[in-house]
């Protein structure tokens, strides 16, 4: 018989053994949770209940300062503006809803990129003629390199990308962790030995680590400020920050591809996902449903939790990483290796498997518990336990600018698509990223996406070196203002696998971004961006307005 003593003695230990058993930086560990009583699945039918709440609010504001911006541009849009009451709903004039997306393309995008968000934020020091446009912008779209400066945005409360520039990634990106040599260096010792124990925290809670871990925690490292590299940001915390909460900030959504069973390389058809603060999922017909974001990590069986629920699978690092995964393209074991000679990728392997081991195929992927695992509506992936997910912007019929969830979302009519992908030989865009989704779109009748000409019309016509406007004259279609990547004042097209940048590389990486945002300073540009912003969505328009479609309308 066990004596009272003992069995105290017995249960305070176990507790201990307990308290042991969790580890000290659990803040990245998947956790369990009671489900709530709410549905945590539904179909693809509209946006949700919560995203429209946020939307209608947040329009309301970016609304008032397209106003203001447009007033600052010309007076004569006044008149425009007048016909948009402040709160509309449904049909007839209203501001317009305008969209941001940002490509991929690595560090390179993220600056680039950064530099049209501060060409654009009125907020800025220095004002351009597009000062004050972020502002009016009700939604904002990163893919791979895209997603790394929306997580940067988002996370950390919409500062400004000047101290983002100054207090995060200068720094970062010069000494940067993905060097090997710097990686592994003694000063490094204390990140190196964190992010290790990140990854056994997520193994020891019961999960499937990947080499997404330590890719995502080591890119947020310069990315997200908190302690142990935003180790406590998480998608879904996205809605506590005080710009969330005030609707001062466009809607962030991140993309990925999901990847067939036994396959390495998405298909043409790929499934898109879509990670928001709200929800994880897809609109495609082979998927068509989404999932509530916070519980993203729990199993389900047609909608319903198999067991208990998990939250803090939804690490911002993670849906960051699984953005821009491009290691799964190689399709083979990779070996783990933890030296400074060795590779990245073998590096990363080292954190998931002991060095002179491989890690498998499988682990090379961003992998999700399914949430539409036995739902019959989403017949690609019914019978999956995990979805496997790599960068938005690989594959067959690679897409690299987060434009599909605007297709979906009819009430957007304008999409401003910045475009840093490396098409050509010396990394600048030709315009295949944006052929892709407009042949893609075309496939699956999605009528929102404008008439994109061919490669080959972009490249002649130089519409791959300046903006052109698609879709002006289509009712059915969104407007795209095509923004791409050019060398105003700095050589722009670094390679996508540059992954160190010299301060003054980072600094002449976001001027030129500036410029490609204010159009090299080109005099009717203001005019021009503010008149195809508000051409379907105004009756009288400026005088200079004719002229601008004349020249920037491509169709
Ligand atoms: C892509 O198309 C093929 C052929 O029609 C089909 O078998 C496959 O299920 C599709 N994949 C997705 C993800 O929809
Ligand atoms: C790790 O990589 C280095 C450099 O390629 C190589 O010399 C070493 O043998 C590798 N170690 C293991 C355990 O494979
Ligand atoms: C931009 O690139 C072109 C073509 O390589 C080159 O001729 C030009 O000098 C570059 N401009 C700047 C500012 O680097
Ligand atoms: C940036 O600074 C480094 C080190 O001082 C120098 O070697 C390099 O040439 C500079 N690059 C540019 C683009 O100015």
């Amino acid at each position: 018989m066990v004596s009272l003593r003992n069995l105290i003695a017995c249960l305070a230990g176990a507790a201990v053994a307990a308290a042991l058993h969790i580890p000290a930086d659990s803040a990245y560990a998947p956790k369990h949770a009671t489900c709530p009583a709410t549905p945590l699945v539904r179909g693809a039918t509209g946006i949700s209940a919560a995203e429209s709440d946020y939307i209608t609010r947040r329009h309301r504001k970016a609304s008032a300062a397209l106003k203001t911006w447009l007033r600052s541009v010309d007076e004569g849009f006044d008149s425009v503006s007048k016909e948009w009451p402040a709160h509309s709903s449904g049909k007839g004039a209203k501001a317009p809803v305008v969209a941001l997306t940002s490509s991929g393309g690595g560090y390179r995008a993220m600056l680039s990129g950064a530099g049209v968000v501060k060409a654009f934020d009125g907020r800025e020091k220095v004002k351009t003629g597009v000062s004050g446009l972020y502002q009016a912008l009700t939604y904002e779209a990163g893919l791979s390199g895209g997603s790394w400066l929306l997580s940067s945005l988002s996370a950390n409360d919409y500062p400004t990308i000047s101290s983002l520039q100054k207090s995060l990634w200068e720094e970062a990106l010069e000494s940067s962790l993905l060097v090997t040599s710097i990686l592994v260096s003694t000063p490094k010792d204390t990140i190196y030995s964190t992010v290790e124990a990140n990854v056994k925290a997520k193994r020891d809670a019961g999960f499937e680590p990947t080499i997404i871990d330590p890719w995502g925690r080591l890119l947020a490292y310069g990315l997200l400020y908190g302690v142990d590299g935003g180790v406590r940001a998480t998608l879904s915390g996205l809605t506590k920050t005080s710009s969330f909460k005030s609707y001062m900030a466009p809607y962030p959504i991140i993309t990925a591809l999901g990847v067939e069973t036994g396959s390495c390389i998405p298909e043409v058809n790929a499934t898109q996902y879509e990670f928001h603060p709200y929800e994880f999922g897809s609109w495609d017909a082979g998927v068509a449903a989404f999932a509530v974001s916070k519980y993203v990590g729990t199993s389900f069986s047609n909608g319903r939790p198999i067991k208990s629920c998990i939250t803090n699978y939804d690490q911002l690092s993670y849906v960051l990483g699984t953005s821009s995964n491009v290691f799964a393209a190689a399709c083979t074991p990779v070996p783990a290796n933890n030296s400074a000679d060795a590779s990245l990728v073998q590096n990363f392997a080292a954190f998931v498997s002991k060095p002179g081991s491989d890690v498998s195929v499988r682990e090379t992927f961003g992998l999700f518990p399914n949430p539409f695992q036995g739902r019959h509506d989403s017949p690609e992936v019914s019978g999956l336990s995990t979805l496997e997910l790599v960068d938005g912007g690989v594959g067959v019929g690679y897409q690299g600018n987060p434009i599909w969830p605007f297709l979906y979302r009819s009430d957007v009519d304008v999409i401003i698509v910045n475009e840093n992908s490396a098409d050509t030989r010396d990394n600048y865009p030709d315009g295949t990223q944006i052929v892709n989704t407009y042949k893609a779109a075309v496939a699956v009748g999605l009528k929102r996406m404008p008439t994109i000409p061919s490669v080959e019309t972009f490249v002649t016509k130089k519409l791959n070196q300046k903006p052109t406007f698609f879709g002006c004259h289509s009712t059915e279609a969104a407007t795209i203002i095509f923004i791409p990547n050019f060398n105003y004042t700095f050589t722009s097209g670094q390679p996508t696998s540059k992954i160190q940048y010299h301060r003054n590389e980072t600094v002449g990486m976001i001027s030129n971004g500036v410029e490609v945002g204010n159009y090299g300073g080109k005099d009717n540009w203001p005019l021009c961006l503010a008149c195809g912003i508000t051409k379907k969505n105004g009756k009288k328009l400026p005088d200079g307005c004719a002229a601008c479609f004349e020249e920037y309308c491509f169709n």
